[in-house]
């Protein structure tokens, strides 16, 4: 390890970040009830222009008023380019008590989109004698944001995550997309002829494959977590389970849950099995009597292992614990 020692950021079960609009009262009372564990009240582009008024007025109310039980309760603010972020801010800091956990800024840029942020939050805090510190999520998703990934997720003491957010992305670079955070049949290679027939097969790639993992670097390097943005068809559960598996495979901790059907799946897909959980444990147990008989790596099951695999065993079995 180098001598630079990464704090993680403070812990929390991240797996399924469910997104909901700010301007339905009756989707805010369903989401509090939701198996989600994390919520965050949407003002930002589930929200029209007209509705933005109403939809804090109701994201307030909702802080207030219902009841969120365990879950880690977050706001998405409207981007610094807007009319609408210092009020978002004020607002709920000043109108709200102790329960909201986090706010979530879009579109961040550079750096100092969180550093502005910081003051002015750091400032209704202090003004208003709030106890808890609130922590940001930043949403990557643009050209500029993950350019200056790195920068952003080191920029305040309050970060706890990065999330990828592909569909403002797809739009930033002008990717061509078919639907929001979905594979594109034109993002292809055709094998070379399989018989003499000159037959081939297409391989569908991920378009977003260097994105998010450019994000888990640039979050972990900074002891924040990774979260997967949305997947739109709500409908193909086959598909949210793919692209769910692939962050988690990548590093991600969680995915966004655009609909309440994508909870069940974001918390399964992102909580280790039992058998890699019994698996890491074997290796423990494998490598702990390896190193008491002066050996730092040894053979498990035909495999290789060695110090590394401890450190990664220790991560899925810390996961485990953390999720319970
Ligand atoms: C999320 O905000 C996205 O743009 O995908
Ligand atoms: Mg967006």
């Amino acid at each position: 390890m180098s001598f630079t020692d990464i704090k993680d950021a403070t812990a929390r079960i991240n797996r399924s970040e469910l997104a909901v609009p700010g301007s339905n009262r009756r989707f805010l009372e369903k989401a509090a009830q939701a198996k989600a564990d994390v919520v965050f009240l949407d003002l930002e582009d589930s929200v029209s222009p007209e509705l933005k008024d109403e939809a804090r007025k109701n994201v307030i109310e909702a802080l207030n008023d219902l009841d969120w039980g365990e879950k880690t309760v977050s706001v998405r603010l409207n981007g610094l380019d807007t009319a609408w972020t210092y009020r978002d801010v004020v607002d709920v800091l000043e109108q709200t008590g102790e329960r909201l956990d986090l706010m979530m800024l879009p579109k961040v840029g550079v750096a100092a989109d969180v550093y502005a942020l910081d003051v002015l939050v750091s400032q209704v805090e202090r003004a208003k004698g709030r106890k808890k510190r609130i922590g940001f999520e930043l949403i990557i998703e643009s050209a500029l944001g993950l350019a200056n990934a790195n920068a952003i997720a080191g920029a305040s003491p309050r970060n706890e995550s990065l999330h990828f957010g592909v569909a403002d992305f797809a739009a930033s670079v002008k990717a061509d997309t078919t639907q929001i955070g979905g594979p594109n049949p034109r993002y292809a290679v055709l094998t070379d002829p399989l018989d003499d027939a000159g037959r081939r097969e297409v391989h569908w790639g991920d378009m977003w494959h260097y994105p998010v993992w450019q994000m888990v670097v640039a979050a972990r390097a900074h002891g924040l977590r990774p979260i997967d943005g949305p997947f739109g068809d709500f409908s193909d559960e086959a598909g949210f389970r793919a692209h769910a598996g692939r962050a988690m495979v990548l590093g991600c901790e969680g995915k966004w849950a655009i609909h309440p059907s994508q909870v069940a799946l974001a918390n399964e897909v992102f909580s280790p099995s039992d058998a890699e959980v019994a698996k890491a444990r074997k290796i423990l147990k494998a490598m702990e009597e390896a190193r008491a008989q002066g050996q730092g790596a040894v053979a498990l099951d035909g495999k290789l292992i060695d110090l590394a695999s401890i450190r990664q065993a220790e991560a899925m079995v810390k996961k485990a614990e953390k999720i319970g």
